[in-house]
């Protein structure tokens, strides 16, 4: 089910509301677009799944001004849950997944799949030709759902984010669609 979002915010007109999620209680999670209202419980999102290596504030901040139309939060009315972040450049066609969280609760029920999907749709629409991302290498689960939607390796970077901080890097073709 998808709707549009109420009109009148420049930065969330474009965004749409879709379900992903009904909870046995009724509860129902959705996906949105962003304000900047909600870059708070964005930050607390960010921290409580990645803890030390989470954004910054300031970091998310400049990410919301440069890249708000590719990120996506998944809530259900009291929290988020959930969000997708990718940042585009596009001269290159190419976008990088900046960030995915599903909160450690509510994983396991394909949501960080249909978050991808939401991200994925959006950036074909502004034809995107390359999504690229970097994953920690004992990080099976997000291996694992980035090949499932086709992404291959392409580098193991040594001391990608540091020392002792190694990641895969993975790339996804998107082919242009015929019309
Ligand atoms: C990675 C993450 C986003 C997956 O979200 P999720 O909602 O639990 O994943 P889904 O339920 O949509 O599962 C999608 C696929 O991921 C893989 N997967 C998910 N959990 C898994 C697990 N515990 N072990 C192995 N594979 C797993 C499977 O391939 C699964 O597909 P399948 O259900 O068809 O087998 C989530 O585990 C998370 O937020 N982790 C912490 C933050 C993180 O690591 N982010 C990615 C940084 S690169």
């Amino acid at each position: 089910m998808t709707t549009p979002l109420p009109g009148g915010d420049r930065r969330t007109g474009t965004a749409s509301v879709t379900t992903l999620f009904v909870t046995p209680e009724g509860r129902k999670l959705r996906v949105r677009g962003v304000r900047e209202r909600d870059l708070p419980e964005l930050h607390r999102l960010d921290q409580e799944v990645f803890g030390e290596h989470a954004y910054p504030y300031f970091v998310l901040r400049q990410f919301y001004d440069l890249y708000h139309e590719d990120l996506f939060v998944l809530e259900d009315g009291q929290a988020f849950r959930g969000y997708v972040l990718a940042g585009t450049t596009p001269a290159q066609r190419r976008s990088w997944i900046l960030g995915l969280a599903i909160d450690e609760g509510w994983r396991g029920h394909g949501l960080g799949r249909r978050l991808m999907a939401e991200s994925l749709r959006r950036l074909r629409t502004q034809e995107v030709r390359e999504v690229w991302l970097t994953v920690e290498p004992a990080n099976d689960a997000a291996i694992k759902l980035y090949a499932s939607l086709g992404f291959t390796r392409v580098e193991y970077g040594a001391d990608y984010f540091g020392e002792d901080a190694d990641r895969w890097v993975m790339v996804l073709p998107l082919p242009a669609q015929r019309a």
